[in-house]
């Protein structure tokens, strides 16, 4: 890959710290999930496109949540708050999340254990590292404060408008003696609960792909829009009026014209929180190339 290439993917990940850094400082006790969600999304947007939606997902919810259009949810005293978001310059994605506790520090030792998890593996990712030993160095760091890793969510490897290409990341020790190669773009994300560390599907999250198979105006402006990458029900607005999104996209739905991911939650209900960073990989080391200021 060329020096240019990985510009675009540093330009990605610079405005999704900037933009990341300022959503964390929003989170406050009685503000809504959407006001955080579409101020991150402006500032990505204002330099780089969407590489998916903001997703907001609190205390048990992992992953997959993001504000529905008119959304009313507020944040509570206590409340763990996992921010993940998606950048893409010319298709070159960064992809990146923290965890704030609302008003307490009751749970901050789940969200050090997820910090400090990434951390580790950060320090050891170099060519020639393999996925085992990365998901040996995650589990171990998490296992340390008590707590598990979710096993069944993942880091991955990313590649042009592609968010999950070949490879995957587990947070915990598996035998995938696969090597990273210089060059290769990751992003790990080790998700640490006081829970089993197991996640189920739940309800509708208000996050979905638009199938190849799709066909129609409105099929071909949401592939315009949204360049095959995971969108929003919010972002439908322009597209249809508002008081139709929800109606097209369950007629959409029905006729598998769009994929609807499920929001996900820890199975025991325990309290879940992640930290992220876009990697390349280098020779002897690795560049963060998501890296945000201190929150
Ligand atoms: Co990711």
């Amino acid at each position: 890959m060329n020096e240019e290439i990985y510009e675009q993917y540093r330009r990605a990940g610079r405005v999704l710290g900037k933009a990341l850094s300022a959503g964390a400082k929003m989170v406050k006790e009685g503000v809504r999930y959407l006001d955080v969600a579409e101020e991150i999304e402006r500032i990505i947007s204002s330099e780089a496109g969407l590489s998916f939606p903001v997703n907001i997902s609190v205390n048990e919810v992992a992953a997959h949540y993001t504000p529905s259009l008119n959304d009313s949810l507020k944040f509570k005293k206590g409340d763990v708050v996992k921010i993940d978001a998606g950048s893409h310059v010319n298709g070159y994605i960064g992809d990146s999340a923290l965890t704030v506790e609302v008003g307490s520090n009751e749970n901050e030792h789940i969200i050090k254990a997820s910090e400090e998890a990434l951390q580790e593996a950060i320090e050891i990712v170099r060519a020639g590292v393999s996925i085992a030993e990365i998901g040996e160095t995650i589990e171990k760091k998490i296992k340390s404060y008590g707590l598990r890793p979710v096993k069944n969510l993942q880091g991955h490897s990313l590649e042009r408008y592609n968010l999950h290409a070949g490879l995957s990341i587990p947070n915990v020790s598996n035998n995938n003696g696969r090597k990273l190669k210089e060059g290769e773009v990751i992003a790990i994300e080790p998700f640490a609960t006081n829970g089993s560390g197991y996640v189920v599907d739940r309800e509708n999250g208000n996050i979905y792909l638009l199938k190849s198979r799709a066909k129609g105006r409105i099929a071909d402006e949401m592939r315009k829009k949204f360049d095959g990458l995971p969108f929003a029900s919010r972002w439908m607005e322009g597209i249809v009026g508002w008081d139709k999104v929800n109606m097209t996209l369950a007629f959409m739905l029905r006729r598998r014209a769009v994929y609807a991911y499920k929001k996900l939650v820890e199975v025991d209900g325990g309290i879940v929180a992640q930290t992220e960073h876009t990697l390349l990989v280098k020779k002897d080391g690795c560049e963060v190339l998501t890296s945000r200021e201190k929150t």
